[in-house]
C-alpha cells in the first residue's frame, strides 16, 4: 500500500505492458474499487465492459484514429459506459469511476491509460462510440466514455515533478 500523496505522485499513463496476466483477484479489487466510486444522487449511472480476448482488445485498438492503439497490447481493457437516462451527469460520474480505476491500477502495480472515446473518430470518419458499440453490442442509451487500457508496466516513467505543478491554476479568493 503506498501512501496516497505518493500514488499521486507516480501514477503516470503506462501505454506499454508485458505478457503477464493480470490475476483474477486483481481484477476483482479494481471492479470492487470501481463500485464503490460516489455517483450523482447514487445513480450509479455507470457500467463497465471488461475485455480480454486478444482479437477483441486489437479490434479495440483501431476505434479511433489517435491514441488508441496500445490498447492492442494490453491484458486488460475496461470500456466505461454510462447510462444518460439513469443521470443528466452521467460523464462525472463515468469519469469518477474511471480515475478510480487507474488509481486501484497503479496501488496495485499495475499500470494503465485512459483511452477517450466520447467524441473521438475512426480513420474512416466514423464515431469511436458506434465502432466500440457495435463490436460489443452495447446498447442505447448506454454511451462510451472511455476504454482503460491495463497491464503489467513494461515501462518506467519519472513520478510527477511536484516542482512543476502548475500552481498559476490556482486561484485564492477570487479569479
Ligand atoms: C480525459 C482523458 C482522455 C485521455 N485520452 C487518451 C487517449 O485517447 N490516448 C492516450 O494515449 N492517452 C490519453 N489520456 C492520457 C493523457 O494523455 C495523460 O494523462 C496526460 O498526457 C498526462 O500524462 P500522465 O497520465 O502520464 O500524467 C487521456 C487522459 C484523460 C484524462
Amino acid at each position: 500500500m503506498k501512501d496516497f500523496h505518493e500514488l499521486l505522485r507516480v501514477r503516470r499513463s503506462t501505454r506499454k505492458y508485458t505478457d503477464e496476466e493480470i490475476s483474477a483477484e486483481d481484477v476483482k479489487t479494481i471492479m470492487e474499487a470501481a463500485l464503490m466510486a460516489p455517483s450523482s444522487k447514487r445513480s450509479l449511472s455507470w457500467e463497465f465492459v471488461l475485455v480480454e480476448e486478444k482479437e477483441t482488445l486489437e479490434r479495440l485498438a483501431t476505434c479511433k484514429e489517435h491514441g488508441s492503439k496500445l490498447v492492442a497490447g494490453a491484458k486488460l481493457a475496461i470500456v466505461v459506459l454510462g447510462d444518460p437516462m439513469k443521470s443528466d451527469v452521467w460523464i462525472e460520474d463515468a469519469s469518477i469511476a474511471t480515475t478510480i480505476i487507474q488509481l486501484q491500477a497503479e496501488e496495485l502495480g499495475l499500470g494503465s491509460c485512459w483511452v477517450q472515446v466520447r467524441n473521438r473518430f475512426s480513420d474512416s470518419g466514423e464515431s469511436a462510440e458506434d465502432y466500440v458499440r457495435e463490436l460489443l453490442n452495447i446498447p442505447l442509451p448506454m454511451q462510451v466514455l472511455a476504454i482503460v487500457a491495463l497491464g503489467h508496466k513494461a515501462e518506467e516513467k519519472a513520478p510527477f515533478d511536484t516542482e512543476k505543478a502548475a500552481w498559476e491554476k490556482v486561484h485564492i479568493g477570487q479569479w
